[in-house]
C-alpha cells in the first residue's frame, strides 16, 4: 500500500480517501483501537457520552459513528426510549456498528452520510458528539457548524480527539511515528492508514485553539479536559438558548 497524499488545500486526505480507508481497515479498527490505547478508548468515549448531558428518553447524533462505540454509549444513556443516529460515510464501518447493535439489543439507526452535510432539520437533537473522527473532515469549522446546526438551543455539541501533547513530545512523537505505523502494519495489515494517522495529528488544532474554533462555530460555554497525559481530549459546549 502506497502512502496516502494529503490534499495541499486542506492538509486532509480527499474525502474519498478516506471512505476507502476505513472500508479496508473496518474489521480490523476495533482491535486496532483497543491496542494502541491499551483499552483506554472505551473509558473515554463513557466520558464523551456524559460530556452529552442526555436524558433517558434523549436523542443523539452520533457524527463519524464508525464501528459505533460512541453511538453505543449514548444509547445506555438515553435507553431505548429515546433515539440514538449513528452517522459515517463508510459503509463497512456501519456494517460493523450495526452488528454490535444487533448483538447488544440496543436499537440505534446507523445511516451512510457526510459530516459536512448533516441530512437532519435543524435543532433536531439535544445532542452531537464526535469521537476520532472530525480529524479526517476536510472542513473542521463547517463540521462544527453542522453539529451545532442540528442540536437544540441549550444542547451539547462534544468533540472527543487525539492531541498533540504540550509535555513528553519527543516520547510521543516516536510512539506515533514509529510504533503506530508498524503496529498498523502488523495488526491492520495497513501501515499506509496507520502513517496517516500521525500526520492528521500533527496538523490539528491544539486543545486551546480547538476552542476557540467551536466558539467561532456558535458555542458557548465551551470546556475541555485531558486524559493520558493530554495525547487526547474531550472538547465540549453548548448551543446557546
Ligand atoms: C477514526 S474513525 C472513528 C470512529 C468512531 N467514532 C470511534 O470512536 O471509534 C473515523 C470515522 O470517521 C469517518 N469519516 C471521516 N470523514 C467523514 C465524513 N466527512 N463524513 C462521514 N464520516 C466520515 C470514517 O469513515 C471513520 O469511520
Amino acid at each position: 500500500m502506497s502512502e496516502p497524499a494529503l490534499d495541499p488545500r486542506t492538509g486532509t486526505l480527499p474525502a474519498a480517501d478516506v471512505e476507502a480507508m476505513f472500508d479496508r481497515i473496518a474489521g480490523r479498527y476495533d482491535l486496532l483501537n483497543r491496542v494502541m490505547t491499551a483499552g483506554l478508548d472505551g473509558r473515554w468515549r463513557e466520558v464523551a457520552a456524559a460530556a452529552a448531558d442526555v436524558c433517558v428518553g434523549g436523542a443523539a447524533l452520533d457524527v463519524c459513528c464508525g464501528t459505533g462505540d460512541l453511538s453505543l454509549a449514548l444509547e445506555r444513556r438515553v435507553t431505548g426510549r429515546g433515539r440514538v443516529v449513528g452517522l459515517d460515510f463508510s459503509e463497512r464501518m456501519l456494517q460493523v456498528a450495526r452488528r454490535k447493535a444487533a448483538d447488544a439489543g440496543a436499537t440505534i439507526t446507523f445511516t451512510q452520510g457526510d459530516a459536512l452535510a448533516l441530512p437532519f432539520a435543524d435543532h433536531e437533537f439535544d445532542a452531537s458528539t464526535v469521537a476520532f473522527g472530525i480529524r479526517n473532515v476536510s472542513d473542521l469549522d463547517g463540521c462544527l457548524r453542522e453539529m451545532a446546526r442540528v442540536v437544540r438551543p441549550g444542547g451539547r455539541v462534544v468533540v472527543l480527539e487525539i492531541t498533540m501533547p504540550e509535555r513528553l513530545r519527543t516520547f510521543y512523537g516516536a510512539w506515533f511515528d514509529r510504533l503506530i505505523p508498524v503496529m498498523g502494519k502488523v495488526l491492520g495489515k495497513d501501515g499506509a492508514a496507520y502513517s496517516y494517522l500521525p500526520a492528521s495529528v500533527k496538523r490539528f488544532p491544539a486543545p486551546r485553539p480547538l476552542a476557540a474554533r467551536m466558539a467561532s462555530a456558535g458555542l458557548t460555554d465551551v470546556r475541555w479536559q485531558l486524559f493520558a497525559g493530554g495525547i487526547v481530549a474531550l472538547h465540549y459546549g453548548r448551543v446557546p438558548e
